[in-house]
């Protein structure tokens, strides 16, 4: 049987991306990301698909002349349909929908959330079915049972913030720019974790919170460190904040690493223990964290389970992810058609 080349497009939030697959070998994963948004201290929606409108057709030329395959060759275009910010999402919908209207190829509408699972079947060592995910990234954070590559469940997820966002509202209360959490990791590298000590929160099952950390830290913050994280009225002043922040800025950054990565990998032990999965992967832009890397691995050795994690390029958003997922959608026949809908809320 002659290869499956699927044409991928991911525009879910402010990474434009293209990919091509053949018979789920990645031939090319292109990113162009938008800087526009750093000056804002988060993702302007309205910036975002205005970059994608600019991005989106020498991302998706570069793609293809990259890949090699012949847009003649091509076999079906995926695209991001849910979820994600909606003008965004917009952009690389309609652009799919146009290719494929123009090339008479079928249109398959991927789910974000199930391709940053999927993202762990890229690579030669895939994991078993039924694995565990633990897909964390800067709008959610789950963790799914994996019994097949469309057999998704969603046996815990967070009550209020996400992972990554944990990590970019402690980086901006630091005064770091947005994105943080990758400069909370590149700080935490030389920092001493058990330092200081955030709370962690009992949620039953294996759903998450973190606005009860996030409330630590800011209150931490105000105070300098110096009284206890909820009892005292804010002490300190602004200059005396500043001070003890740039005086222990990699011990705080390690510190709040580390309660973020306990609360993420307790429910997943948990989750792996309770119902006897042996192995378990992470997906999502937070697992690009080197901390949460290590520890996962580690915690992988100890208990004899086998751990995958993707590739870098695989972690954050990506169109790479995309096109496995519509590989495998391509094996089951699941095609939409034109006047499929994108979709800021789904899985
Ligand atoms: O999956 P992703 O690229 O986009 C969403 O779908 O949200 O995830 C982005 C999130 C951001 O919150 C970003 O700060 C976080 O992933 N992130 C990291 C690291 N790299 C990206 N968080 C901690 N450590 C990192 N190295
Ligand atoms: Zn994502």
């Amino acid at each position: 049987m002659s290869k499956i080349n699927i044409l991928a497009i991911e525009s879910s939030c402010d990474e434009t991306s293209a990919a091509v697959c053949s018979s789920g070998r990645i031939l090319s994963n292109r990113i162009a990301t938008q800087a526009v948004h750093a000056a804002h201290g988060g993702v302007v929606p309205e910036l975002a698909s205005r970059a994608h409108m600019q991005n989106i057709v020498p991302v998706v030329d570069v793609a293809l002349k990259e890949s090699g395959v012949p847009l003649e060759e091509i076999d079906a275009i995926a695209f991001t349909q849910a979820p994600g910010l909606i003008g965004s999402l917009l952009v690389g919908g309609q652009f799919a929908k146009s290719l494929s209207l123009a090339l008479n190829k079928p249109l398959i509408a991927v789910n974000h959330m199930q391709a940053h699972v999927l993202a762990n079947l890229i690579p030669e060592a895939k994991p078993s079915f039924p694995f565990l995910c633990l897909t964390v990234s800067g709008g959610h954070t789950q963790i799914v049972k994996c019994s097949g590559p469309t057999k998704l469940e969603i046996i815990g997820e967070t009550i209020d913030d996400a992972a990554g966002e944990a990590f970019d509202k402690a980086a901006k209360m630091l005064g770091l720019p947005y994105p943080g959490g990758p400069l909370v990791d590149k700080y935490a590298k030389e920092g001493n974790p058990s330092r200081f000590r955030f709370p962690e929160p009992r949620i039953p099952g294996y759903d998450f919170s973190f606005s009860g950390v996030k409330t630590a830290i800011l209150y931490f913050l105000r105070n300098a460190g110096t009284a206890q994280v909820y009892k005292e009225e804010f002490a300190a002043t602004e200059a005396e904040r500043k001070h003890f922040i740039e005086e222990n800025l990699q011990d705080i950054c390690a510190s709040i690493q580390q309660r973020i990565i306990s609360i993420l990998l307790n429910k997943l032990s948990r989750a792996a223990k309770e119902l006897g999965i042996k192995d378990l992967c992470i997906a999502g832009g937070v697992s690009a964290n080197s901390g949460l890397r290590k520890a996962f691995s580690e915690m992988g050795e100890q208990n004899g389970w086998n751990t995958f994690i993707p590739d870098f390029q695989y972690c954050t958003d990506n169109a790479g992810m995309i096109a496995i997922t519509g590989y495998y959608k391509y094996l089951e026949n699941d095609f939409s058609d034109l006047s499929v809908p994108s979709m800021a809320r789904g899985f």
